[in-house]
């Protein structure tokens, strides 16, 4: 390849990469940043999250909010196999934070490793306890009532893991549909959680190389209008 060949390819790239992130950073965010419960869809159809104490959360190192599933739409549709649900997570782990599963209302289903279970509020433990390491996801069992499921993650701190920051914004881009895999890796590598459908090793690679490149075409980990500030913690 002749030297101009090789700079005009480089050049190329650079400004490809340059125009994709304005691009990315023109998307048009709702202000959600502060409201203690955010939808998942504009249409108030698939699920949201619900948080509080905050405070009290950070100054103890954990994290909790709830998940509340809606009978009516898509995620109640008990025709639609489970996994292709949007508020289905994929089938993932959780690098160094254990996960406790509090059912609060309906009727839930949930996978641990390579197992079904359903339990409704009187046969759930109390909680479900998901420790580092084992895959873990969980959907709506039937859908006479919304799913209310409280999520708890310990240790978490605003950095990495599973956080109340990561959870607004994973709304948050849910809602005004700006999800895209590049920015599923860089929120997911922040998480510090991974998919489990190859060994961990190969996901990893896969999600860091993934977020990486997400970063280089402008994704973030976090926008202002969907992050609560620490002053507003209610
Ligand atoms: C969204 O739907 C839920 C469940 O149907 C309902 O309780 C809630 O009030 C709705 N929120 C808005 C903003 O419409
Ligand atoms: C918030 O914290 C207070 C005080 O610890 C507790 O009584 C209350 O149940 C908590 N609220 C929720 C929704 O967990
Ligand atoms: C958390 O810690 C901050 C700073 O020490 C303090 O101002 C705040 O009152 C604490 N919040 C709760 C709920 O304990």
């Amino acid at each position: 390849m002749g030297w101009w060949l090789k700079w005009f390819v480089i050049g190329s790239l650079v400004a490809w990469f340059g125009y994709y992130r304005h691009q990315i950073s023109q998307l048009s965010r709702t202000h959600t940043a502060g409201l203690s419960r955010i939808a998942t869809s504009l249409a108030n159809n698939t699920d949201s999250y619900q948080f509080f104490n905050r405070s009290e959360q950070m100054n103890n190192s954990y994290f909790e909010c709830e998940n509340i599933v809606y009978a009516h739409g898509i995620c109640g549709n008990l025709q639609v196999p489970p996994i292709q649900r949007p508020c289905t997570p994929p089938l993932h782990i959780h690098l160094e934070q254990t996960e406790f599963f509090t059912l609060i209302q309906g009727h839930l289903a949930y996978q641990l490793g390579d197992k079904v279970y359903s339990c409704d509020i009187h046969t759930c433990p109390r909680p479900l306890i998901v420790p580092p390491l084992l895959s873990h996801t969980f959907w709506m069992h039937d859908n006479k009532e919304d799913l209310i499921v409280r999520v708890h993650a310990e240790p978490a701190d605003k950095y990495n893991g599973l956080s109340q920051r990561f959870f607004e914004n994973f709304a948050g881009i849910n809602r005004d549909q700006h999800i895209s895999i590049w920015q599923i890796f860089v929120l997911f590598e922040n998480a510090q959680t991974y998919p489990a459908s190859l060994p961990l090793p190969f996901m990893k690679i896969i999600v860091k190389l993934g977020a990486l490149i997400g970063q280089l075409l402008g994704y973030k980990i976090e926008y202002e209008e969907y992050t609560t500030v620490e002053d507003n913690f209610n």
